[in-house]
């Protein structure tokens, strides 16, 4: 594969060599070039007429015009200014200037590894070292699962840090995930890493409106942090009105899988997956109304934090043992050696 030497030097390996999400399936329609932007770099994502779908530098090497300014014929991309065709494998098959001639072996985009999971397109820049993290309730047929989003913000690191914040509830969401009128306290809880990722134990919490059916539950939290910009938790949920308690059962969960596209250190797109195994399961329309709600709730405080630019240094800001895992998030980065987008 082509690749633009200098990213290999400015990034990191922990994230150049990591898959980040670029788009949602759903956004990536055959016969359409759709731009995307991952950590500065100006990206084409595309599908070919066998579903597959192509990410590719938002680039054309004959002279740099923007691909997705182009337009797709015959499972080829055409650029917009001479008009060159790149087949799937990124090879240029025709110069409309010169038909006949069969293009050079260097006439060639430069093109990503991607993949397809969870409902998300997700791309590496550069040499994947691990796959994308698990997500089990993804195929486990007794789970309803519901791609929301996008959502804009900031950080991706304090957005993520945010997610996986329970003391917030009582206040950035009051009356949904908490009750400021009396905030839940929050015991002390356990944070672990095993291979490579970040675990909790569960960490109870009182949601008035804690899923998609608009009951009063206890839910407890189990977090999972797998990737600087990807995380996901599973809540088990007891309904705590007994008008309303044989709506629910004991095998009731809710999970959501949580990823982050950088767009560049200051601004990022939120996209998650839920999962749901309730009976009956809730509509498309149900759990999105409630994220979308509470995502506009994270935003507009998450966005207000400064520096903008999550600190991973734990002397910077001011940390309480109820933070733990949000301390432990960034002292795990800190110890990747992740810059882009930290101070
Ligand atoms: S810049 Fe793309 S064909 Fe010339
Ligand atoms: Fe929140």
């Amino acid at each position: 594969m082509n690749k633009i030497p200098e990213i290999e030097r400015t990034l990191e390996p922990a994230l150049l060599n990591d898959w980040h999400v670029v788009a949602a399936s759903e956004e990536i329609v055959e016969g359409e070039l759709t731009p995307s932007t991952l950590m500065e770099r100006d990206l084409v994502i595309w599908r070919d007429s066998s579903g597959e779908v192509h990410v590719w530098e938002d680039l054309c090497i004959h002279r740099g015009a923007r691909l997705s300014k182009g337009f797709i014929a015959s499972d080829k991309v055409v650029c917009p200014y001479h008009g060159w065709n790149y087949d799937g494998t990124g090879r240029c098959t025709l110069i409309p200037a010169s038909p006949n001639e069969t293009p050079m072996k260097k006439a060639r985009t430069i093109v990503h590894h991607s993949q397809e999971k969870y409902g998300l397109v997700w791309a590496c820049i550069g040499t994947p070292e691990k796959d994308i993290p698990d997500f089990p309730e993804w195929n486990d047929a007794t789970y309803k699962t519901v791609v929301c989003g996008p959502y804009p913000f900031k950080s991706a690191y304090r957005a993520l840090e945010n997610f996986i914040d329970p003391s917030h509830f009582p206040f950035v969401h009051a009356g949904v995930n908490g009750l400021m009128d009396s905030p839940d306290p929050i015991p002390p809880y356990k944070v672990w890493e095993e291979g490579g990722e970040l675990f909790s134990s569960e960490v109870q919490v009182t949601q008035p409106y804690g899923d998609p059916r608009e009951v009063p539950v206890i839910s407890y939290y189990s977090y999972r942090v797998m990737r600087p910009c990807v995380a996901y938790f599973k809540k088990r949920l007891v309904i705590t009105d007994p008008e309303r308690a044989h709506e629910g059962r004991e095998s009731d969960r809710f999970c959501t899988f949580f990823t982050a596209q950088q767009v560049d250190p200051e601004h990022s797109i939120i996209r998650i997956t839920c999962a749901a195994n309730f009976d009956p399961l809730p509509t498309d329309e149900d759990v999105r109304r409630r994220q979308d709600l509470v995502y506009q709730q994270d935003a507009d405080i998450v966005d207000t934090q400064r520096p903008e630019r999550i600190p991973v240094d734990l002397r910077a800001e001011l940390h309480h043992s109820t933070d733990l895992l949000g301390m432990k998030y960034r002292a795990w980065m800190r110890q990747m050696g992740i810059e882009y987008g930290t101070v």
